[in-house]
């Protein structure tokens, strides 16, 4: 059930944490990847192609049109075509936990833009591509934090809700060019970023105490998995959908 057919894939945020899990992932099961990340997008790519996998780095901020349609010509030239996108780039791990009432504008602003303009922007560079191919996957990765309400992060949760309402409406408009859009919600995660900021990572274990079934810590190769299904041809007639990674901690 997993893929069947060798795809171009941009990864966003691709050169680190879960995102780096993905690329990787991706590139071992034959697929061509594009490391598009605001740092270490080439050192990323290296990293597979010393192992002979196929990727290629790109620095790229998401919420940055200019740079975003840069980097679709880019894998276009590389590969010679666009298949799938996979949101993943994201602000989480640098995030202070506090009170919504000590949450400023700016900070509020600032999370929307990364979370919720930057998969716009690249969807709306990269489906042109996907409408000539007459085939494209959209991947986007919220989290289940809007599921649950979690406190403390309240312009962070309400980003990633608004992830998971992008992800249906745009899959009722994208349906008939034959592209898919559905979103992975991941449980807390153990990635790079978690792991450098001390009260994540102490969340992390509250998480695991008291909501998770599966009683271990999540890590970003339990994700890869849902990626590579949504990414095969055999997920071709799901869209619209979020799959929630997370040990048992939600029921969606
Ligand atoms: N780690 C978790 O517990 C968790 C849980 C649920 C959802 N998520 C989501 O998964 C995704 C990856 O999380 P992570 O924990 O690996 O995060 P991370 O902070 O470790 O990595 C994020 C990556 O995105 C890149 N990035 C940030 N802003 C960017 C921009 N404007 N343009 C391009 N790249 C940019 C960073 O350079 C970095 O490589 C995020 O969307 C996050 O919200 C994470």
């Amino acid at each position: 059930m997993t893929a069947t057919t060798s795809r171009v894939i941009a990864v966003t945020g691709g050169a680190s944490g879960i995102g780096f899990a993905f690329s990787e992932a991706l590139a071992k099961s034959g697929h061509r990847v594009v490391i598009a990340d605001l740092r270490g997008a080439a050192e990323a790519a290296e990293r597979l192609t010393a192992q002979g996998l196929q990727a290629i780095g790109t620095q790229t901020d998401v919420i940055k049109p200019d740079q975003v349609a840069q980097m679709v010509e880019q894998t276009v030239k590389a590969f010679g075509r666009f298949d799938v996108l996979v949101n993943n780039a994201g602000l989480f791990t640098t995030l202070a936990l506090k009170p919504f009432d000590q949450i400023t504008e700016a900070e509020w602003m600032r999370v929307m833009e990364v979370n919720t303009l930057g998969p716009f922007v690249c969807a709306k560079a990269a489906v042109p591509q996907m409408r000539k191919n007459g085939f494209g996957r959209i991947v986007n990765i919220a989290s289940t934090t809007p599921i649950k309400g979690t406190p403390n992060m309240l312009h962070y949760v309400a980003s990633k809700g608004a992830v998971i309402a992008f992800t249906r409406s745009l899959a009722r408009e994208l349906g008939k060019d034959e592209i898919t859009v559905n979103a992975i919600a991941p449980g807390f995660t153990l990635s790079d970023g978690v792991l450098e900021n001390d009260l994540h990572s102490k969340m992390g274990d509250v998480v695991r105490k008291t909501s998770r079934s599966l009683q271990r810590d999540q890590v970003p190769n339990d994700l890869v998995a849902a990626l590579l299904f949504l990414a095969s041809d055999g997920a071709g007639f799901i869209t619209g959908q979020t799959i929630a990674v997370d040990g048992g901690s939600v029921f969606i």
